[in-house]
């Protein structure tokens, strides 16, 4: 009979026609083109009809047969295909959290802050707590608790800008953050232990190491039996945990009514490595502050017995700090706030 030959090419097509097959769909396409009611196989099926029952039997069986092997074709290209299509969906639904996108700058904490904050963090590492005072603070505070009388010679060592308020020359933007000294001492019963950031302020004209609005961070202790020896090595401990075992410090005899005595605090210029440039006035060194004893004057302001009592304080500049650890030559980038250098800081 014939039907025998047109059903093995019926198999031979359905595996071509598989093979090319793109797609699920595709699949479903070529089932029902051969296997559905009105396909191929079921008009074969019909034709047996007309077949002797001995004859419409061993076709009947052989439909059944080829009828299976195309299912067993179809079904092993459709399983194949719908792989492929679930790995591509899972390929598109997918989520990488590594991408890197092109957005948009988000901005980021400045500079000077987190040279706050890591100064703050070295510190109290080392035992110290942080305690803030104003910005705008009275002449006492600023001078006369610090052992600067009216008139005192030394208040020309700070660059003030008088506020109009009150009588003239009584209320200040803090030249120093050294009147929070004061304030913690008002507050707190001795032994303490702080360091006091902020803003301050002089009328200063901006190069590459001033400027007129800046930040500073003041140290203060105040326990029995604190000698100088206790500051040097504060000093050092504090220069090598933040710049690191590179930079040097040195002290050097130096003048502050609040302290006795006083020493300037000098670190290795950062930008020419002690070898002399623009940023240090070719001295390779840098100065980052003041320090000292504190004075029995101060003691005295605030009623502190200064025979039971003592203590050493200093005060850096933050911007410097940062302008060292960064080499930044020309501190005025930091007010600037163009963007581009930002960015890199
Ligand atoms: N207040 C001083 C200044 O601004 C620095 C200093 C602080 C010096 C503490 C001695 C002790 O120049």
């Amino acid at each position: 009979m014939t039907a025998g030959g047109d059903l093995a090419a019926l198999v031979t097509r359905a595996v071509q026609e598989a093979d090319a097959a793109g797609s699920v769909d595709a699949v479903r396409q070529i089932e029902t083109d051969l296997l559905g009611k009105r396909g191929e196989l079921a008009r074969a099926q019909r034709s047996l009809g007309s077949l002797e029952p001995e004859a419409r039997r061993s076709a009947g069986q052989e439909i059944q047969l080829t009828r299976a092997r195309i299912e067993e074709v179809l079904e092993r290209r459709r399983s194949v295909l719908a792989g492929a299509e679930r790995a591509e969906r899972l390929a598109g639904e997918r989520l990488d959290l590594t991408e890197i996108l092109d957005v948009q700058y988000r901005g980021r904490v400045h500079i000077v802050q987190r040279t706050r904050d890591e100064l703050e963090d070295v510190f109290v590492g080392m035992g110290f707590f942080v305690a803030e005072g104003p910005e705008i603070e009275t002449d006492w505070y600023n001078f006369e608790a610090l052992n600067m009388p009216i008139a005192h010679p030394a208040r020309g060592m700070w660059d003030t800008f008088y506020l109009e308020l009150g009588d003239p020359e009584t209320v200040v933007l803090r030249t120093h953050t050294s009147p929070v000294q004061i304030r913690l001492l008002q507050q707190q019963e001795p032994p303490l232990y702080a360091v006091m950031p902020g803003r301050c302020y002089r009328h200063d004209t901006p190069d590459a190491r001033h400027t007129p609005i800046f930040h500073q961070i003041e140290g203060l202790v105040v326990d029995r039996g604190i000698s100088f020896a206790d500051l040097a090595g504060t000093i050092e401990t504090f220069t090598t945990a933040y710049f690191g075992p590179d930079i040097h410090a040195r002290l050097r005899p130096a003048y502050f009514p609040f302290t006795e005595p006083s020493a300037e605090y000098e670190i290795t210029c950062t930008i020419c490595k002690g070898a002399g440039c623009r940023t240090c006035s070719q001295t390779g060194w840098v100065e980052l502050g003041g320090a000292g004893m504190v004075d029995p004057a101060v003691f005295a302001a605030v009623g502190l017995d200064a025979e039971e009592w003592s203590g050493f304080a200093f005060g850096f500049g933050i911007d410097r700090c940062a302008q060292m650890r960064h080499e930044i030559p020309d501190m005025r980038v930091l007010i600037e706030n163009d963007v581009r250098v930002l960015r890199q800081l």
